[in-house]
């Protein structure tokens, strides 16, 4: 392992101000996407903070990934490769978590969030948690809220679709980088229930 990498060294660079924690407690299992590049400073750091038990990670640095397998004690459960073939295979073999957690580079971001929702979202039970820009919701022609992107969503046939809110990670790039905060099922059914 890196003489350079541990869970403080991981833990000094992180910040829970800009991540949505609050939702980590009533999670047993998650599966982090695009984990990476920092060894889990934005997101994976949160999880293993907050006692998400069952934990899985990918990313396509297998090198950086076997780091994070040994910090965060989860070598057996690490999934190197490509995200979105990944989560294809994971979707039609009915693989089921309660977070699924997305931290693409700005370029995959509307891939992720948009052109590949179902593959992503269909297997988170109860967040779907995943990035998003300034610039993409230029894009899509929208503003960066929740209701808006909700209302966006659905009207690309994602009829179950519901953005909790929008977590301001950076303002300074992009025209702002979020963390997209989305309830799947159960939470859903609590709301409704
Ligand atoms: C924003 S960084 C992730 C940072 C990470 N969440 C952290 O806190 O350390 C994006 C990551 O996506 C990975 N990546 C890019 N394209 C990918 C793909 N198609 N499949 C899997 N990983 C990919 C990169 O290797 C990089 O680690």
């Amino acid at each position: 392992m890196s003489e350079t990498v541990s869970l403080d060294t991981i833990r000094a660079g992180s910040s829970e101000r800009s991540f949505p924690c609050d939702i980590l407690p009533e999670c047993q299992s998650g599966i982090a996407f695009f984990c990476a590049a920092f060894y889990g400073r934005n997101d994976v750091i949160h999880l293993f903070n907050h006692g998400v038990q069952d934990l899985w990670l990918n990313d396509m640095d297998e090198e950086k990934l076997a780091v994070m397998g040994e910090v965060f004690g989860v070598e057996a459960q690490l999934l190197p490769g490509d995200s979105f073939t990944i989560a294809k295979n994971l979707r039609e073999k009915g693989g089921s978590f309660d977070l699924v957690l997305c931290d693409p580079f700005t370029n995959l971001m509307k891939r992720t969030l948009v052109d590949e929702y179902e593959n992503f979202a269909g297997i988170a039970c109860k967040w779907f948690v995943t990035g998003a820009s300034g610039a993409m919701f230029a894009e899509l022609g929208i503003e960066p809220t929740a209701p808006a992107l909700t209302d966006w969503l659905r009207r690309q046939g994602h009829d179950d679709a519901l953005v909790d809110r929008l977590v301001m990670r950076n303002s300074d790039y992009q025209n702002g980088v979020y963390w997209v905060v989305l309830k799947r099922p159960e939470t859903l059914q609590e709301r409704s229930g």
